[in-house]
């Protein structure tokens, strides 16, 4: 048996059959093939699994598929288009790549997922922020220090970012 969940993905509208008590990771995964978002624990505990749901950092194992019905689901997939759409990677992205915030990978998106949604909130965290707001994420490789300084580079893009369009710059 399944049912039907009507939601908007990266910015398109799709309708996903899942299994009744499917868990919105399962229907990412599974329904939409979109592997970015990682599955660890499946018991909220590792943040793996982190999207944004209506634009706030989500553990979608801990999720039913069916109470996403409506919502705006946007994964790591999707980060790049959310972050404008020039094509550019968004400063968290950025930041892992500039600053070294990965490792192996596997938290990678839903640390990045993490960083997005503490941004949005909180747009020039200190340090003790960012390691707090970091803190339902594990990484089992980099011991956290350059995942610290890849959302700080973030901070600091965004703010260039947000000065120049305040100028009127390219
Ligand atoms: S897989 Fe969801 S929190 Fe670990
Ligand atoms: S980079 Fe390997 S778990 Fe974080």
């Amino acid at each position: 048996m399944s049912m039907n969940v009507g939601l908007t993905v990266n910015g398109e509208r799709k309708e996903v059959a899942v299994r009744p008590m499917a868990p919105l990771s399962e229907l990412l995964r599974e329904g939409l093939e979109l592997t970015g978002t990682k599955r660890g624990c499946e018991t909220g505990k590792c943040g793996a699994c982190t999207v944004l749901v209506d634009g706030k950092a989500t553990k979608s194992c801990q999720r039913l598929a069916g109470q996403a019905e409506g919502c705006e689901v946007v994964t790591i997939e999707g980060l790049a288009d959310h972050a404008g759409d020039d094509g550019d990677l968004h400063p968290v992205q950025q930041g892992f790549i500039e600053k070294f915030g990965m490792q192996c990978g596997y938290c990678t998106p839903g640390m990045a997922m993490t960083a997005v949604s503490l941004l949005e909130e909180n747009p020039n965290p200190t340090r003790e922020e960012i390691q707090d707001g970091v803190k339902g994420n594990l990484c089992r490789c980099t011991g956290y220090t350059k995942i610290y300084d890849s959302v700080r580079y973030a901070a600091e893009r965004l703010e260039e970012t947000t000065v120049e369009s305040a100028r009127g710059d390219d």
